[in-house]
């Protein structure tokens, strides 16, 4: 299983088998324990920047590997089927900070935070929601003054993904003033590190699933940022975020698929060895057909995903794809993942087997980068915007 839809090259094939070593001999046998304990494994990020993996999507010329969309998403996939945790980490550094920066930083900004992000000597994290600014992220409240050449940031980012061990955090916050607002062209994006004076952690969410990825409040408290951490143009960071989103998107769909996929292949493995009525369960068309519509569930979804992928790569903009790719392999996790627990019956709802830890993952696939409603919206949105 695990088919490309899309033939893969020779490399792409390579390194989807290099995540997939890497996956089975250094995630696999700690998985359990991580999500049980809430443990990010900083270990981990040295050795995918030893590989190459935090940099995927970066030109070779700042460090990285270069590779296009497709090929990443597949190595994405491959960490994915082994554990979430790793897998959005992975994610969010590769499709928003590192992109974010090589798209609109200053050839200072990229030798200074791109390049290091890119070997994986830092890790990258996200920060635009806040704790009242979610689907309406326009609404976002921190604000960011002028003082001198440096800006003062004061407010709260919410649900930020790696958000203890961000090295490099690339932070949405108000430039307009109160008393003239501009909405979504009154944002701007900064580049923040956990050494600004003012800066510090709060919150850590205790979550359902993706346990091994620590998701935090951030505190900017009077925090002064120098003026050559602002990104690109003064008022365009909420376009950033969201033409960085469009590309986050795919990363989540590859995810998503990866779960799905674990999730049917233990299913697949358990209908043929659990016995009842005197025969394997797989041998009953109620199993058959229900590992037959996740089979078909999860190709549709990966297909639809490669089929965005190249779309990017091809240089076509992906804001419809992107949500639809999102959408659909989120659902197709939520539910593949639902199916497969029913398949173990009880043993699906017990911490014993892996299916659980996948249907608890694959929840908030539909949640964050967007909700299902968001993607829904941002797909209607498009339908019309070409007539
Ligand atoms: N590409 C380029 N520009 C875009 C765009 C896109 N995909 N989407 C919007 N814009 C532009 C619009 O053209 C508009 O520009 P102008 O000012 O020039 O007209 C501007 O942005 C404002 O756009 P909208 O009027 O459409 O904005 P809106 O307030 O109606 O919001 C939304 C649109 C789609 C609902 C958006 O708010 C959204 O995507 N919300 C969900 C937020 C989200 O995904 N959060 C994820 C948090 S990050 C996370 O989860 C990461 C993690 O850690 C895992």
């Amino acid at each position: 299983m695990a088919w490309a839809l899309t033939p893969l090259t020779e490399e792409q094939r390579e390194i989807q088998k290099v995540a997939r070593e890497f996956a089975l001999a250094e995630i696999a046998p700690y998985s359990e324990a991580w999500d049980r304990d809430q443990y990010f494994e900083p270990a981990i990020v040295a050795k995918l920047g030893a590989l190459g993996f935090l940099g995927m999507m970066i030109p070779e010329q700042y460090d990285g590997l270069g590779l296009d969309t497709l090929t990443y998403l597949v190595a994405l996939e491959e960490i994915a089927i082994v554990d979430a945790s790793v897998a959005v980490m992975l994610s969010v550094h590769n499709s928003l900070p590192t992109q974010m920066l090589l798209r609109w930083g200053s050839e200072e900004q990229k030798e200074r935070f791109l390049k290091p992000l890119a070997r994986g000597e830092l890790l990258g994290a996200f920060a635009l929601s806040e704790p009242e600014a979610g689907s309406d992220a326009a609404s976002l409240q921190t604000q960011a003054v002028r003082d001198g050449d440096d800006w003062i940031l004061n407010g709260t980012k919410a649900w930020v993904s790696s958000g203890t061990k961000g090295d490099v955090i690339l932070a949405m916050a108000r430039t307009d003033s109160p008393d003239d607002r501009r909405g979504a062209r009154g944002i701007s994006t900064f580049i923040i590190t956990p050494d600004l004076p003012g800066f510090s952690i709060g919150k850590k969410e205790d979550k359902m699933g993706l346990r091994a990825s620590p998701t935090v409040q951030l505190r900017f408290s009077d925090m002064r940022v120098p003026g050559d951490r602002l990104l690109g143009q003064q008022g365009n960071g909420f376009i950033y975020a969201m033409q960085s989103l469009d590309n986050g998107r795919l990363g989540i769909a590859a995810q998503s698929v990866g779960i799905a996929e674990a999730a049917l292949r233990h299913a697949v493995a358990y209908a043929a060895e659990r016995k009842q009525f005197g025969k394997p369960i797989k041998e009953f068309q109620a199993i058959q057909f229900k590992l037959a519509d996740m089979a078909c569930r999860v190709a549709s979804a990966r297909a639809l995903l490669h089929m965005s992928a190249t779309a990017k790569d091809r240089g076509e903009r992906i804001t419809q794809f992107g949500s639809m790719a999102k959408l659909t392999a989120s659902e197709t996790a939520m539910w593949v993942t639902t199916q497969a627990i029913q398949i173990f019956g009880g043993y699906g709802y017990v911490k014993e087997y892996p299916v659980e830890r996948l249907f608890r993952d694959a929840k908030v696939t539909e949640i964050y980068e967007g909700t299902s409603e968001i993607q829904r919206i941002v797909i209607a949105r498009e339908l019309y915007s070409h007539t």
